[in-house]
């Protein structure tokens, strides 16, 4: 299966020499090593012709009177193949819904983009996770035929932090979230299944070897070239 690195660059930089100055450093570092998907801000987006990409966000319609929203048919026009859809800073600062989630991943899907679905737990301590997963994953994905998604376990509480998730709790959460998927008779092998959250240069190979995930997807260290170059690295 292959190993997927994802880069959300979230609201950064703050200007366009900077994302030109980022993407040329990972033209020549990154071209052929694996797949490497760039998700910068929409404005950035062509500056990363030739690399693998990916938008934020999209709007789950294909056009129309929606005044200041992006369209996954524009996103697809314009060279990316993933969308990340449901991160948790779109469902609590935007309001996202399940529902709303759900129709993004559909419009996505006909576009012809990869979704990468974003789930997880609130808090560390106390809370139903296996329930709130389920739920994001079932609300998702239920009644939904795709060819290709991949999820991202993003437990809130490691996000931003620089407290990641213990490898032993995510790659728990990994074994729930096959076990929903095969509940829902979705082919477990055939959805790579990412780990998010203050993933850096040190703790990156762990969740791959211990932790048995495809993948990353990596907020603020994939803005610093030489901590993202380091994490591709290790894991490649
Ligand atoms: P950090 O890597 O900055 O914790 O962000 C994770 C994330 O939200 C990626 O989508």
């Amino acid at each position: 299966m292959t190993t997927f690195i994802v880069a959300n660059w979230k609201m950064n930089p703050l200007t366009r020499k900077e994302a030109e100055e980022l993407f040329s450093f990972f033209k020549k570092t990154t071209d052929k090593r694996g797949k490497v998907i760039f998700c910068p801000p929409f404005p950035y987006l062509h500056l990363g012709e030739n690399l693998n990409l990916g938008a934020q966000n999209c709007f789950p319609e294909r056009k129309g009177s929606f005044t200041g929203e992006v369209s996954p048919y524009m996103l697809k026009d314009l060279g990316c193949d993933y969308v990340i859809i449901g991160h948790s800073e779109r469902r609590s600062v935007l309001g996202e819904d399940f529902f709303f989630v759900k129709r993004k991943v559909e419009t996505s899907i006909n576009a012809g983009l990869t979704p990468i679905l974003c789930v997880g737990e609130e808090k560390r301590e106390g809370t139903d996770a296996s329930g709130e997963i389920k739920e994001q994953i079932r609300s998702a994905l239920e009644r939904v035929s795709f060819k290709e998604i991949i999820i991202a376990y993003e437990p809130v509480f490691a996000i931003g932090t620089g407290s990641a998730c213990p490898i032993e709790v995510a790659a728990e959460r990994r074994f729930l979230i096959e076990d929903i998927l095969s509940q829902m008779k979705i082919e477990k092998d055939s959805v790579p299944i990412l780990y998010g959250g203050s993933v850096n240069a040190e703790n990156a190979k762990g969740y791959l070897l211990e932790g048995g995930f495809q993948g990353l997807l990596v907020g603020g260290a994939s803005l610093e070239k030489e901590e993202f170059t380091k994490i591709i690295e290790s894991v490649f």
